[in-house]
């Protein structure tokens, strides 16, 4: 039997009716049930192998690209075939009904675009976009190339290391992102800041949920398991995104 539509709190529901601006946060867990593994708890990337994180810091890419790139593949290769689930969906739907309406996803794995979405900050980047470390030329690569990857790729302008378009660990975000992230988030919150599949552990990643509750605005969680913004939230909803996110979607009219 097909699992029963979670029902929303009443008051969430009363409150989720008339919502006009929408701002939602997610992280790996939004992709879960496309089959895209996450970096931590369960069957997450980082516990299978605790040098990934190490492969993928900024020092690593300086010292041993080829090392970098080919755990950028391994993460490409986990998304393989990866396609937008109920949440992706319905976070795409939620952007068409209301008049502002903003996306932070800490995710490289495209699934957002793929399902719709437009007003995207992706604050990590992507790891197919590429830019050359020598003459800084920008570039992509395919996902069948993505996924082969075992050495550096060279800049075909100059032959010097392409690095991924992505923040790797101790490297700054992109500071325009950071800058749309504030002004989106922090200078005026949206009426609903919803935030799914994150462990939380980034303050860009808290803050903005802090600043909308500050502004008493509506802060929804979805994630089967608590994390450190699931005692802030207004509503904690435990659970799967793909069956949670499109019943809160369906409620924002
Ligand atoms: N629906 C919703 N959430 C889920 C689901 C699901 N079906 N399955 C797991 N989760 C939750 C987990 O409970 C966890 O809180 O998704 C979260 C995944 O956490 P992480 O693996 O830490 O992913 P994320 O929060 O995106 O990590 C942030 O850290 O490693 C860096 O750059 C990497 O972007 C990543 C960042």
């Amino acid at each position: 039997m097909a699992d029963a539509k979670p029902t929303l709190p009443a008051l969430l529901v009363e409150a989720l009716h008339g919502v006009r601006s929408v701002g939602v946060i997610t992280g790996a867990g939004v992709s879960a049930e496309s089959g895209v593994p996450t970096y931590r708890g369960k069957g997450g990337l980082y516990e299978e192998d605790e040098g990934k994180i190490d492969a993928l810091t900024g020092t690593t890419l300086l010292s041993d690209p080829d090392r970098t790139w080919r755990a950028v593949g391994d993460l490409a290769r986990h998304a393989t075939g990866a396609r937008p689930n109920a949440a992706h969906l319905a976070i795409a739907e939620i952007e068409k009904k209301v008049e502002r309406f903003v996306l932070l996803t800490q995710n490289v794995d495209g699934l957002h675009e793929a399902a719709g979405s437009r007003n995207v900050i992706d604050i990590h980047g992507s790891i197919t976009r590429t830019r050359c470390m020598g003459c800084g030329a920008d570039g992509e690569l395919g996902r069948e190339e993505l996924e082969a990857i075992h050495a550096a790729p060279r800049c075909r302008h100059c032959g010097a290391t392409l690095r991924p378009a992505a923040v790797l660990f101790g490297e700054f975000l992109p500071e325009e992102k950071v800058e749309r992230m504030r002004c989106e988030f922090l200078d005026n919150p949206p009426a609903l800041v919803l935030v799914v599949g994150t462990s939380a552990l980034f303050p860009y990643i808290v803050e903005p949920v802090l600043a909308a509750r500050r502004a008493q605005r509506l802060t929804v969680e979805v994630n089967p398991a608590p994390t450190v913004l699931s005692s802030v939230v207004a509503w904690f909803l435990q659970g799967g995104a793909a069956a949670i996110v499109p019943e809160i979607a369906r409620e924002i009219r």
